[in-house]
């Protein structure tokens, strides 16, 4: 097939161009080189905003399917990044699907992001299945970070959280890729084409940007324990994420080009074997020959407690399971090239 990537220069596109690329697909890049993540782009790459009608229309021309992956990342640093971040991600769709549906490309595989759910899945032991409201500061400040039961205030246990889940953005960057969804969502219901939209979870692996403000955990501690220092877990460490290598978000992709849905479906994308931030840190140090991990007690501004996947939609509807063992995958992180801005 003839495939455009969106975002193709990035950490997450870059994979998904080599793995569709290896599967035999004939790959275009479309890619703003944005300078959040882009501060000395290769010379010999081409700037197109996913924004701009006219160069979209002109890419996709001959086009069998979008693999969408441009959008601005991490939590917002600023409030004065969101008309940014609202711009690049949503708007950005809305004219690539506006020219999909005019061309006639009538499939799309948008990257998504566990952030959609808010906090993961949880239970009380009295009240069952229920959805916490965001931690107040005083709980956090007094080292109270399980989240408690909205009727009964008891601490909630975590669960895996499911496809089923209703959204519940807590970021700028969480509404957009709602937002991202709704509109894609729109766009099927119109009948302009199908899509898959896969609910990535934490990412890591070889490419991941270095320790920025937008980068996810893994590459923070990496760059700590690559300058001797110790990796600073926030919290009591005992928070719970599912670690998905890089290689298997892109082989997700490949497998999401086939998939037989019909209008819109959403996929978690994860490894399906969850852990702790703590836990994490510890094996990566271990890896490295670094300094134990710190618990800090400290906590970050509109943080979650546990997001953890159910992983088997994907796994019956799209054929993915995740390759990659957390330890191996980290052990090759280790050593793997991080990239500079
Ligand atoms: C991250 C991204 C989110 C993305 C999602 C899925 C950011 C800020 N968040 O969410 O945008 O959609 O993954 O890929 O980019 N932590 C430490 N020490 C640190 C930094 C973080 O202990 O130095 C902890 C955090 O408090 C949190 C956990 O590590 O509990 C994970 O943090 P992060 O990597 O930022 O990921 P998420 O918040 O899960």
């Amino acid at each position: 097939m003839r495939i455009l990537v969106t975002g193709g220069a990035g950490f997450i596109g870059g994979h998904v161009v080599t793995a569709l690329r290896a599967a035999g697909h004939d790959v275009g890049v479309l890619d703003l080189l944005h300078p959040a993540a882009h501060r000395s782009p290769p010379p010999d790459a081409d700037r197109v905003d996913v924004r701009d009608r006219a160069a979209v229309a002109a890419m996709l021309d001959g086009v069998d399917a979008v693999v969408h992956q441009a959008a601005m990342v991490g939590m917002g640093v600023d409030l004065a990044d969101l008309p940014e971040y609202v711009g690049c991600n949503d708007l950005g769709t809305a004219v690539l699907l506006a020219e999909m549906a005019r061309v006639g490309v009538r499939r799309l595989v948008l990257a998504s992001s566990m952030v959609v759910y808010g906090e993961g899945g949880y239970a009380c032991p009295s009240h069952g299945a229920t959805s916490p409201a965001p931690r107040a500061a005083a709980d956090l400040d007094a080292g109270r970070f399980e989240p408690g039961c909205p009727a009964c205030g008891a601490p909630l246990e975590p669960r895996d959280v499911d496809e089923g889940a209703p959204p519940r953005p807590r970021s700028v960057y969480a509404a957009t890729k709602v937002a991202q969804e709704h509109l894609a969502q729109a766009w099927a219901l119109a009948g302009a084409g199908t899509v898959v939209a896969l609910r990535y979870h934490n990412v890591y692996g070889p490419g991941m940007p270095r320790d920025t403000p937008y980068s996810g955990v893994a590459a923070i501690f990496r760059s700590a324990l690559a300058a001797g220092r110790a990796p600073r877990v926030f919290e009591d460490g005992a928070q719970r994420r599912d670690f998905v290598h890089v290689t298997d978000v892109a082989a997700a992709n490949v497998l999401a080009l086939d998939a037989a849905v019909d209008g819109f479906r959403a996929y978690n994308i994860a490894s399906g074997r969850p852990t702790t931030v703590g836990a994490m840190a510890a094996t990566l140090a271990a890896a490295m020959d670094g300094p134990a991990p710190v618990i800090t007690g400290d906590h970050r501004a509109g943080d979650v407690r546990h997001v953890v996947a159910a992983p088997g939609r994907a796994r019956a509807e799209l054929g993915f399971t995740a390759a990659v063992d957390l330890t191996e995958g980290l052990r090759d992180f280790a050593t793997a090239p991080l990239r500079a801005l």
